[in-house]
C-alpha cells in the first residue's frame, strides 16, 4: 500500500487522479489533499478518502473546515504544500497544481527523496535544470503525468535509453488547425476553449489552441529525457490516438496509441513500471482508423517556435515566456484581449528581455514575479 499527497485535487488532473486511486484501493491510499479555492469539492473529497492533510489557499477555509474535520491537521498556503512535501510517511507526491505554487513544494518533496508524479508543466519549464539536479542527486524519480511524455516513457522502457534517436511529441493541432490567421483573430475565448480531442483546465486549453503547449512539452522533454532539442520533434496528429512515438537509431519508430484519456498516464505514474486494469476507458478500436501526421505550421503558430527557442536558451528565457503566457491567457478568458493579442504580448516582453543564465530559484521567482506585475 503507497501512501500518496495530491497537489491540486480539484483540479481536471487533480480529480481524475482520485478516481484512479479509487480503482485501485488496494494499492493506494490517500495520505494529503491541497487545493486552491474550491472548498464544496475538497469536503466531497475528504469524506470519500478520509485524508489525514488538508492544505488550502487560504488560512479562512481551513479554520471553517477544522470546525467540521476534527480528526484533519489542516494548512495553508504555499508554506502549507511545503508541509505537505515533507511529510515522512508519503510514498508519491502527485503535483497537479496549475501555475508555479507548487515549484518550491516538488523541490522540498526530491530533497526528502520522494517520489513525483508531475503534471504541472511550469515546474519543468521554469526550473527543470534546478529540479532535474536536486532530482539526480537525492535518485528520484520525476514520473510524469502529461500524456505525451508518458508515452515517450513507454516507448523507451527506462529513463535512459542510449539506442533513441528522436523524441517525437504528437499535437491535436488545436480548434484552429484549420483557420486562417485573419479567423483566429476574432475566435471568442469559447471558441478557442472547445479543444476538439481532451478535456482539460481552462489555462492549458488556451495553451494548445496557441501550439504554446506544444513548445512547453518540448521543454519538459528535454528535462525529463536528457535530450538535446535538435532531438526533439513536434508532429501534429490531429486523431490524438499516437500520444507520442520514439525514433531508434536502427531506424525504428515505436509509438504509444489509446484512446484520450489522461486515466491511463495518471495511473502508469503511478503503478511505474507495472501496469493494472484499472479505470476502464472507452475500449480502443483499431479497425478502420486513419492515422495522418503532419508538419506543424509556425508561421500560422509562431509561439511554437519561440517557446523551443526559449527553452535553447535556457536561463530566464522561458521564466518570462511563461509568465507572460499566463497574464495574457487569463485577460483573453477574460475577454480583455483578443487571441492573436495572447503572442504579441508574449513576443513584446521576450524582446526586452537580457537573459540571465543559470538564475538561482529566487532569482527565478522574483523574475516571475516581476514579469506579471509589469503586464498585469
Ligand atoms: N488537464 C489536463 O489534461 C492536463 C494534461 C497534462 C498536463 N496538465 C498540467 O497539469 C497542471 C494542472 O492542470 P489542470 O488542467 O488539472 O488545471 P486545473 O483544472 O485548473 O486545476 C488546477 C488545480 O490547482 C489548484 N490550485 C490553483 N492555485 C492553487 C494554490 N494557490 N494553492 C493550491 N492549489 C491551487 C486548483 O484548486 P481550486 O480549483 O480548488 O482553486 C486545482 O485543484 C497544469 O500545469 C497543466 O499544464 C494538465
Amino acid at each position: 500500500m503507497k501512501n500518496v499527497i495530491i497537489l491540486g485535487s480539484t483540479g481536471s488532473i487533480g480529480t481524475q487522479t482520485l478516481e484512479v486511486v479509487e480503482k485501485l484501493k488496494d494499492k493506494f491510499n490517500i495520505l494529503g489533499l491541497a487545493c486552491g479555492k474550491n472548498i464544496e469539492l475538497i469536503k466531497t473529497q475528504i469524506e470519500k478518502f478520509s485524508p489525514k492533510y488538508v492544505c488550502c489557499a487560504d488560512e479562512k477555509d481551513t479554520l471553517e473546515l477544522s470546525k467540521k474535520y476534527k480528526n484533519i491537521e489542516f494548512l495553508f498556503g504555499e508554506n502549507g504544500l511545503l508541509e505537505l512535501a515533507k511529510i515522512s510517511q508519503n510514498d508519491i507526491l502527485v503535483v497537479a497544481t496549475s501555475g508555479i505554487v507548487s515549484v518550491k513544494a516538488v523541490l522540498e518533496a526530491i530533497k526528502n527523496k520522494k517520489t513525483i508524479a508531475l503534471a504541472n508543466k511550469e515546474t519543468l519549464v521554469m526550473a527543470g535544470d534546478i529540479v532535474m539536479k536536486e532530482a539526480k542527486k537525492n535518485n528520484v524519480s520525476i514520473l510524469p503525468i502529461d500524456s505525451e511524455h508518458s508515452a515517450i516513457l513507454q516507448c523507451l522502457n527506462k529513463f535512459d535509453n542510449p539506442f533513441a534517436k528522436n523524441l517525437w511529441i504528437t499535437a491535436s493541432g488545436g480548434p484552429f488547425r484549420n483557420n486562417t490567421r485573419e479567423e483566429m483573430e476574432k475566435f471568442s475565448a469559447k471558441e478557442a476553449l472547445n479543444h476538439p480531442r481532451w478535456m482539460m483546465g481552462k489555462k492549458i486549453t488556451i495553451d494548445c489552441a496557441t501550439l504554446i503547449n506544444k513548445g512547453l512539452e518540448v521543454i519538459e522533454a528535454h528535462h525529463l529525457y536528457n535530450f538535446n532539442y535538435e532531438n526533439i520533434k513536434v508532429v501534429i496528429h490531429p486523431q490524438s490516438i499516437v500520444h507520442s512515438l520514439v525514433e531508434f537509431n536502427d531506424g525504428s519508430f515505436i509509438a504509444q496509441m489509446g484512446v484520450p484519456s489522461m486515466h491511463i498516464p495518471i495511473q502508469y505514474a503511478l503503478t511505474y513500471p507495472e501496469r493494472f486494469e484499472g479505470i476502464k476507458t472507452n475500449s480502443f478500436n483499431i479497425f478502420n482508423r486513419n492515422l495522418e501526421f503532419f508538419e506543424p505550421d509556425t508561421e500560422k503558430f509562431p509561439l511554437l517556435k519561440l517557446t523551443i527557442e526559449c527553452g535553447k536558451q535556457s536561463g530566464i528565457m522561458p521564466v518570462v515566456l511563461n509568465a507572460a503566457n499566463e497574464v495574457a491567457v487569463y485577460k483573453f478568458l477574460n475577454h480583455e484581449i483578443n487571441f492573436l493579442d495572447i503572442e504579441k504580448i508574449i513576443f513584446s516582453e521576450i524582446e526586452k528581455t537580457n537573459n540571465i543564465i543559470n538564475p538561482t530559484i529566487d532569482e527565478i521567482f522574483e523574475i516571475d514575479k516581476e514579469t506579471r506585475k509589469k503586464l498585469i
